[in-house]
């Protein structure tokens, strides 16, 4: 596994880790976690050198830190760096930020959290928890140990992003990026702006939640095969990312062995800077024909749900982004859609709350998206 320097703290740490948040459920309807596969993967990872593991208080319903811990249990807690994540949404009053820390060391089963990050700060986020202290609460945390390194994951634009890495004495950040996202969130020019100042940056959704590496629309396939090597999509993806020099860890959150296996390779292999111009190229051609067909920037991170109302916001920008990036009758579109009203999941039902754009990292207007999808597909 190739290493990186983890910042201005000068350790090396592995170029790709391991993102718990996408584990394998039971079935693909389900949200319950196969936790024997999960800690299955999650060892076999471990053994192929992917030594660092992205979890979360809020993951598959709170189990995804209980899983890591388990997955590391019988000795293997010293072998990994742990990172985890402090719900801000669950945050009342000062004394919170330390019984949800007790409570996160407990269910991963360990004194200490390699890396704590404030979960997705955006502009509301950031404010409210500075009102309850939060930098005061990770010094304390830093100076007892019960965290090593502090740092924040962040979706919203680069003003804000440059703001909050100037406000504190980061180790790390964790940022959105691939090959589609150059320019929104913090983007290029934020992970230059946080490297520059010392700070490790991990990146989260490299391929885009999976989106860069399924199947290809013809046009896409048409621009790879161009390309005098031949690669997966996933590997294309991956590869763009790791040749930013300035990137430290990409996590990737891998579903079966396989994809371990593949990634891990890649991860070997794919040095910064060692993509020719000519595959920049065919790279920046993919990216004008997703761009062209795309029609909501969804990453299907799921943030926007539960909606109150039951609306399937994540499935219903699902189904209608493959119709446009994949050229999909309208006919099978329409019977998705129907298939979601029959489970009184469609559009049709959205109260105007506005909750899911609170919660939307891509800051999406959802509720205007949602409304032009019943407009096309409803009855
Ligand atoms: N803090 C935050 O706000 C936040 C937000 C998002 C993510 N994260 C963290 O960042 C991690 C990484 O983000 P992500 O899970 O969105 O990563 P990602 O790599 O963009 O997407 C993961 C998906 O990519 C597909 N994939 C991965 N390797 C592949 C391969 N070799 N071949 C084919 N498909 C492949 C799989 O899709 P299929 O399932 O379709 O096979 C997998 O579920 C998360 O797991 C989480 O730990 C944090």
């Amino acid at each position: 596994m190739q290493k990186r320097k983890f910042g201005r703290q000068g350790s090396e740490v592995p170029v790709l880790g391991f993102g718990a948040m996408r584990m394998p459920t039971l079935s693909p309807e389900s949200r319950e976690l196969d936790e024997s596969l999960s800690v299955a993967l999650l060892r076999h990872a471990i053994d192929k050198g992917i030594s660092y593991l992205d979890t979360a208080y809020s993951y598959h319903g709170g189990r995804s830190e209980a899983v890591v811990a388990k997955a590391l249990a019988g000795g293997r807690r010293d072998e990994v760096m742990v990172a985890t994540k402090l719900p801000h949404w669950l945050v009342e009053k000062p004394e919170d930020m330390d019984r949800l820390l007790g409570e996160q060391l407990e269910r991963l089963q360990t004194a200490q959290v390699d890396c704590y990050l404030l979960h997705a700060l955006n502009k509301e986020s950031w404010p409210k928890l500075c009102g309850h202290d939060v930098l005061a609460f990770l010094d304390r945390a830093r100076a007892d140990g019960r965290i090593k390194y502090a740092g924040f994951s962040f979706h919203d634009r680069l003003p804000l992003f440059k703001q909050i890495v100037d406000a504190y004495d980061w180790d790390c950040c964790l940022i959105q990026l691939n090959y589609m996202d150059v320019d929104s969130q913090a983007g290029i020019e934020g992970l230059r702006y946080a490297a520059g100042r010392g700070l490790a940056v991990q990146i989260m959704e490299p391929l885009l939640g999976g989106r860069l590496a399924g199947t290809q629309p013809e046009e896409v396939r048409a621009v790879w095969a161009r390309a005098p090597v031949g690669r997966t999509p996933a590997e294309w993806g991956l590869r763009w990312v790791w040749n930013q020099p300035e990137v430290t860890t990409v996590l990737s959150g891998m579903n079966t062995m396989e994809q371990i296996e593949e990634n891990s390779r890649i991860a070997g292999e794919a040095w910064p800077c060692s993509l020719s111009s000519a595959e920049l190229d065919l790279i920046r051609e993919v990216r004008e024909i997703y761009r062209r067909r795309t029609k909501v920037n969804c990453t299907g991170c799921g943030y926007c749900l539960p909606c109150p109302a039951g609306v399937r916001i994540r499935d219903i920008f699902y189904e209608y982004n493959q119709a446009a990036m994949y050229d999909l009758p309208r006919r099978e579109t329409q019977a998705m859609y129907q298939w979601f009203a029959e489970r009184q999941g469609d559009a049709s039902r959205c109260t105007d709350c506005g909750q899911c754009e609170a919660a939307c990292p891509q800051t999406l207007n959802v509720r205007e998206a949602l409304r032009d999808i019943h407009l096309a597909f409803g009855d």
